[in-house]
C-alpha cells in the first residue's frame, strides 16, 4: 500500500479530514470567472493553497500582483465595464497569491460575497494549513463573456473532468486538492450556506 493511502485511510479512521472551501460563486460570477481565466492562462493545476493568516503581508501581495495600482478604477479601460475593484486569484489571503495573480476587474459586491466566505472558512482553520478549494454555482460564469476577444469554444471550461455532490445536493467542481489524497467521498468541504463542512457522497466522471 502506498504511503499516501495509508495516510488517508488514517484520516478516515480518525475522522480527520483535510480543509477544503466550497467556494459559492452566486454572488461573486466575476471572481469566479478571474479563476477560471487564472486556470486557463496560468496554468496553476490542481495544487492546493496555504493560508496567510498574515493580514499584514496582503497590501503586499496586492502591490506585487498589480492590484494596488487600481488598475480598474480608469474608466477608458474596457476592463472598467465589468466593476472598479481589482480581485485577484490565487486570493491575497494565501500564500502563493501576488506577484503571479491573475487580475480581473469585478463589481464590489462580488468581492464582499468571496470575501466573507473565505472569512467564515478561515475561522476554522489556522495559519500556515493547506485547504482545497471546490466550486459550485458556477454555470453563470461559465457563460460570462470574459473579454471582447471572447471566444465561444472557451465556452466548456468550466467543465473538469470531476464533479461531486455533497450531502446538501450541491455539486461542485473540483478546482484544488492534494494530488496524492484528492477530494473524495467521505471527505468533508466548508460551505458558507451551512455554516460548517457538507460531507461528498458521490463522484461524477465525465
Ligand atoms: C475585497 O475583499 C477583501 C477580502 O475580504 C478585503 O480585504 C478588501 O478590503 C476588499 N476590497 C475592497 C475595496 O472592499
Ligand atoms: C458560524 O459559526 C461560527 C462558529 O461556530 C460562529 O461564530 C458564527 O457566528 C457563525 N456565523 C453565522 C453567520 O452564523
Amino acid at each position: 500500500m502506498k504511503l499516501f493511502s495509508i495516510f488517508s485511510l488514517f484520516l478516515i479512521l480518525s475522522g480527520v479530514t483535510e480543509a477544503n472551501f466550497a467556494w459559492d460563486c452566486t454572488k461573486s460570477i466575476g471572481t469566479c470567472q478571474n479563476y477560471r481565466y487564472a486556470a486557463k492562462c496560468g496554468r496553476m493545476g490542481r495544487r492546493r493553497f496555504t493560508y496567510d493568516s498574515n493580514a499584514k503581508a496582503r497590501p503586499g501581495c496586492l502591490t506585487a500582483s498589480g492590484c494596488s495600482r487600481n488598475p480598474c478604477n480608469s474608466k477608458n479601460l474596457k476592463f472598467f465595464k465589468f466593476g472598479n475593484l481589482c480581485d485577484e486569484f490565487p486570493f491575497a489571503s494565501v500564500q502563493e497569491g501576488g506577484r503571479n495573480a491573475h487580475l480581473r476587474c469585478v463589481n464590489i459586491n462580488e468581492n464582499r460575497s468571496e470575501g466573507g466566505q473565505l472569512r467564515g472558512f478561515y475561522r476554522t482553520i489556522k495559519n500556515g494549513d493547506k485547504f482545497g478549494i471546490t466550486v459550485k454555482n458556477y454555470r453563470r460564469a461559465q457563460d460570462l463573456k470574459g473579454t471582447e476577444e471572447f471566444d465561444p469554444d472557451e465556452e466548456d471550461e468550466f467543465v473538469l473532468d470531476e464533479a461531486l455532490e455533497t450531502d446538501d445536493g450541491e455539486m461542485h467542481l473540483v478546482i484544488a486538492d492534494d494530488p496524492d489524497g484528492p477530494i473524495s467521498v467521505g471527505h468533508e468541504i466548508w460551505s458558507e450556506s451551512v455554516n460548517g463542512t457538507v460531507r461528498v457522497i458521490r463522484e461524477i466522471f465525465e
